[in-house]
């Protein structure tokens, strides 16, 4: 077991338990409130990502920075991270055994933020989180409680990039988000 965040960190930084640490510049562990009652869930490190070394620092993530903002959340309030922390070669999906590799950290993550949502970012974090059977399209949008979390799939925000229109759904699912922690 793991005390601190810090800690899992370290065993991160050295990691080898899958291939995706072949082509790693930096490994991508997690940023923020480490005491967040928030925590968003993304698939993977990208190419800014990886040079920076912390996760959502690209394109994608200055339009969610944007839309919590808009909402008045702050990116520091939140606790970020991804399924897997090592970026996986041309922005491709991390592959169903990379997940599972690296899975044991993020379980450790949440186990020490002990966030009472976790918003699951896109097909790969629901997937690899709540099981093959849950589809982003038909799960977006919907509470699913588990073990006292309450978990909110929405688009990946690199979808939004792609379809416009999708924006309105991500927003109204941040939405629900801020509206379950005024309650
Ligand atoms: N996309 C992700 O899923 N995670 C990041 O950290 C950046 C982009
Ligand atoms: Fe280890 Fe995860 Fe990186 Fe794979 S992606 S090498 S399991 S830290």
């Amino acid at each position: 077991m793991y005390e601190t965040l810090e800690e899992i960190n370290e065993e991160v930084k050295k990691c080898t338990k899958c291939k995706l640490c072949k082509n790693r510049t930096q490994t991508v562990f997690g940023t923020g409130n480490p005491s967040a009652r928030v925590m968003l869930i993304g698939e993977g490190p990208g190419l800014d990502e990886d040079i920076q070394g912390e996760p959502f620092v690209g394109k994608s993530g200055k339009l969610m920075n944007e839309a919590f903002r808009g909402l008045g959340i702050n990116r520091e309030d939140l606790y970020i991270a991804n399924i897997v922390k090592c970026r996986p070669p041309n922005n491709r999906n991390p592959e169903k055994e990379e997940a599972i590799a690296c899975m044991d950290y993020l379980r450790n993550q949440v186990i020490l933020v002990k966030p009472e949502i976790i918003v699951l970012l896109g097909s790969v974090a629901l997937k690899s989180i709540l099981g093959d059977e849950y589809g982003i399209t038909k799960s977006r949008g919907k509470w699913i409680i588990k073990k006292d979390i309450k978990y909110l799939p929405t688009f990946h925000p690199a979808a939004l990039l792609r379809d416009e229109h999708k924006k309105i759904d991500f927003w109204n699912d941040l939405k629900l988000v801020v509206d379950e922690l005024n309650k």
